[in-house]
């Protein structure tokens, strides 16, 4: 075999992977059934916040090449399907492209590859829906080729934790498919924690994810009586996390957004319920309590403006970050947009700064960045932070806005109303 590794699917998680793979001296071909992504790549632009275009360059320095064509599969002696596992319409798992990446593998199998399937999924999606597609042609898993989950933990734009340094989770369809997913992955990063199968290893992915869920939206619900116990939440949060043991902080916020936490639960509670018949009470709380936060910002937007006697409908408001974290440009299930669609609703004068983001898409219409931020902050009736990137400067901010609110508590004093 020519290549060490095919990555298939060249996003957010597929990208970084074929990185330190390339990085570590690995000869990687990425694979991606979009010829825009494709061409993109080739000419050097990358389309995910923490792969720079110099990144890029030095990787195809290196030998990284990219492909739209399956026949690469034949050739490497790992493959690794990194494609989205979004939602259907119905809030099932939608797992159209992992089968679709599956079939194009089963197609150039050959004996002795490891295949690894790292897209977020419901446990037994490897097992129960991949090996079957794979065994078809008559090959066996664990027998004539390794098969193995390992989850993708990736944080895109936290400058501490990347590929290389974040454990990574192993679990094969066999012990000796875990040894040699495990191997595989040691080669270009730090720890491989192995667990007891793919199961085990999917459902890790699914809790970590879950208990992040769960755990913002008890500090959302909490942020709501707060405010009407005129407590200061923030505050309340500090003095907590000084506990050297047994609590951990999370933040409240204007809703949960990315490609994961918002989605990733409902798979789990998906399966339950579809396997089980009985609901998943916590994620289904949590997403209940999760999925009311933009309308709540809205109404408390509406509250302090009344405070001011204004009315909602005619007022500027400026909307600061629209992504859904800080410092990056992914908006991908924003709660910002929401926010701003029933803002446009209820008649005000919606506009949008944010540094990462020029043309921002609101379902059927769009919304340009404001040109001059200043200006914006200055002339609206209302600035709100919902994003605070770091390029922010939040005392100019605040001393040339009228009022500010401030979904993240980051801010304080006479003009500022928080969460
Ligand atoms: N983005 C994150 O922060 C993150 C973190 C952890 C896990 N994940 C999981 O990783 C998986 C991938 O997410 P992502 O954010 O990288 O997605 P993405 O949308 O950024 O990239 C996916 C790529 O796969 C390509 N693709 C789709 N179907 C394909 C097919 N059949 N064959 C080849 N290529 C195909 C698309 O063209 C796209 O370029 C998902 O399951 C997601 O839940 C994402």
């Amino acid at each position: 075999m020519t290549r060490d590794l095919v990555v298939i699917g060249l996003g957010y998680v597929g990208l970084p992977l074929a990185q330190e793979a390339t990085r570590a001296g690995l000869s990687v071909t990425g694979l991606d059934a979009s010829t825009a992504v494709v061409d993109g790549l080739r000419a050097g632009r990358s389309h995910v916040d923490d792969l720079s275009d110099s990144d890029l360059a030095e990787m195809i320095a290196l030998g990284f090449d990219v492909t739209t064509d399956p026949n690469v599969i034949a050739e490497a002696e790992t493959i690794v399907i990194c494609v989205p596992t979004p939602l259907t319409p119905e809030g099932g798992p939608d797992l159209g492209a992992v089968l679709s990446a599956t079939r194009a593998i089963a197609d150039h199998l050959r004996p002795g590859q490891l295949v690894v399937l790292e897209s977020t999924t419901y446990p037994g999606t490897t097992d129960d829906e991949v090996r079957p597609v794979l065994e078809a042609r008559g090959l066996v898993a664990g027998t004539d080729f390794h098969l193995a989950f390992s989850p993708e933990r990736i944080d895109p734009g936290n400058p501490t934790f990347g590929m290389r340094n974040t454990p990574k989770v192993v679990g094969g369809h066999t012990a000796a498919c875990t040894t040699v997913a495990a191997a595989f992955y040691g080669r270009f990063v730090d720890t491989v924690v192995t667990a007891k199968g793919t199961r085990e290893a999917e459902m890790a992915k699914l809790l970590e994810n879950t208990y992040r869920h769960i755990n913002i939206a008890l500090v959302n619900e909490m942020a709501r009586f707060c405010h009407e116990l005129d407590i200061d939440l923030w505050d309340v949060i500090a003095a907590a996390k000084s506990k050297p043991f047994g609590f951990h902080a999370f933040y409240p916020g204007p809703g949960v957004g990315g490609h994961c936490i918002p989605i990733d639960p409902n798979y789990l509670s998906y399966q339950v319920q579809a396997k089980l018949g009985y609901p998943f009470r916590f994620v289904e709380l949590a997403q209940e309590i999760n999925a009311g936060m933009p309308s709540y910002v809205v109404r408390r937007i509406q509250d302090a403006l009344n405070d001011e006697g204004k009315a909602l409908r005619g007022a500027r408001i400026l909307l600061l970050g629209v992504t859904y974290k800080p410092d990056i440009a992914d908006q991908r299930e924003s709660p910002a947009k929401p926010i701003a669609v029933e803002l446009i609703e209820m008649g005000a004068v919606v506009q949008f700064h944010d540094p990462y983001v020029q043309t921002w898409g609101l379902g059927p219409t769009s919304m340009e960045c404001v040109s001059n931020v200043e200006t914006a902050v200055a002339e609206a009736d209302m600035c709100v932070l919902l994003q605070n990137h770091g390029l922010y400067d939040l005392d100019d901010i605040i001393a040339s806005s009228r009022r500010l609110f401030d979904t993240r508590g980051v801010t304080a004093g006479p003009k500022v109303v928080r969460l």
